[in-house]
């Protein structure tokens, strides 16, 4: 086992000493993804904490954190290695304004002319044990790089013709996100550990805010958030994620608010929605409605 935890509660426990707030079926995914050694493959809404989820458990388990990021049209190139070009050109110049005979693949094609990207990266061994890989966003990516991905993640190598095969020795901690903007393969999803990340209940969402943004009051703190959770049950373009409660408690603390009221919400939604026609129903009787409604659900403290 490459990890010191020993049970789905130290994972959570752990986690949220670092304040990240995991609820028991995510807690359970991470303890099981670490101590089989499989990719973790989170799937949820933008804002629902699957990057941070990567960031804190490199961190609190003091390993490097090796982030690719993917987007439309991400390459081997990007993804794994690429020979510096320009600088085994330069050798080359050099060499034959010298006089010298270049002993060309042998010395060209050297771990000296190699850039390597973070999934060679993260096969390496680091200091304070294997690395967090996190694969964000693979939604992002098209089908032939998810082909290549599952085939470096099913034996933890990588393979450079001019070098030969790269075995990780001990396997990266791999995490994968999807905002699913499109079905990710079921043979990738296959290889790894699956997990849906939801909005967070409205306990949940409370206890995040309270370990993100402390200097909330806790009333303003259960208002916020009681508000949040009813405008997602609206009908609007996005939804507002996690990160925007937070993002919106700050601005308010920033404010000096003490409570919501339909003016602060209606000077504040820029905070929480990001698009105008969602920003537009809000403003006005939208807000106050909403604002009575989560005042009603708020349960008592
Ligand atoms: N469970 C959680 N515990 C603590 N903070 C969270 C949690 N979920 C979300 N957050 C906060 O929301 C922010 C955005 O989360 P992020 O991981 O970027 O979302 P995603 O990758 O799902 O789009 C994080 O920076 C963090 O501050
Ligand atoms: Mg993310």
């Amino acid at each position: 086992m490459s990890h010191e935890l020993s049970s789905i509660e130290a994972v959570q426990t752990l986690l949220h000493d670092h304040a990240y707030v995991a609820d028991r079926a995510l807690s359970t995914v991470v303890f099981l993804a670490l101590t089989l050694e499989r990719p973790l493959f989170l799937e949820g809404e933008p804002g629902t904490g699957k990057t941070e989820i990567a960031r804190t458990l490199a961190h609190a388990l003091g390993r490097r954190l090796i982030r690719l990021q993917c987007y439309e049209g991400l390459d081997a190139a990007s993804a794994v290695y690429e020979w510096n070009f320009a600088a085994q050109m330069l050798a080359i110049r050099t060499a034959q304004a010298a006089g010298e005979n270049v002993a060309l693949k042998e010395t060209l094609f050297g771990p000296e002319f190699l850039i390597e990207r973070p999934l060679l990266d993260a096969m390496r061994p680091q200091p304070g044990g294997a690395p967090v890989l996190l694969i964000d966003e693979i939604d992002r990516t098209d089908e032939p790089f998810e082909a290549f991905l599952l085939e470096a993640l099913s034996d933890y190598q990588v393979t450079i013709p001019e070098l030969g095969t790269i075995k990780a020795a001990e396997p990266p901690i791999v995490i994968l996100t999807s905002n699913r903007t499109r079905e990710v393969h079921d043979a990738l999803k296959r290889r790894c550990l699956y997990h849906w990340v939801d909005y967070p209940s409205f306990q949940r969402e409370l206890d995040i805010l309270t370990a993100r943004a402390p200097a909330a009051s806790a009333t303003l703190s259960r208002e916020i958030v009681a508000f949040v959770q009813r405008l997602r049950g609206e009908d609007l373009f996005k939804k507002p994620g996690v990160a925007e409660t937070i993002d919106w408690a700050k601005c308010l603390l920033a404010l000096d608010v003490l409570e919501l009221s339909p003016e602060v919400i209606a000077d504040t939604l820029g905070a929480i929605l990001k698009y105008q026609d969602d920003i537009a129903r809000l403003q006005g009787l939208e807000a106050s409605r909403i604002l009575d409604e989560a005042r009603q659900s708020l349960p008592p403290t």
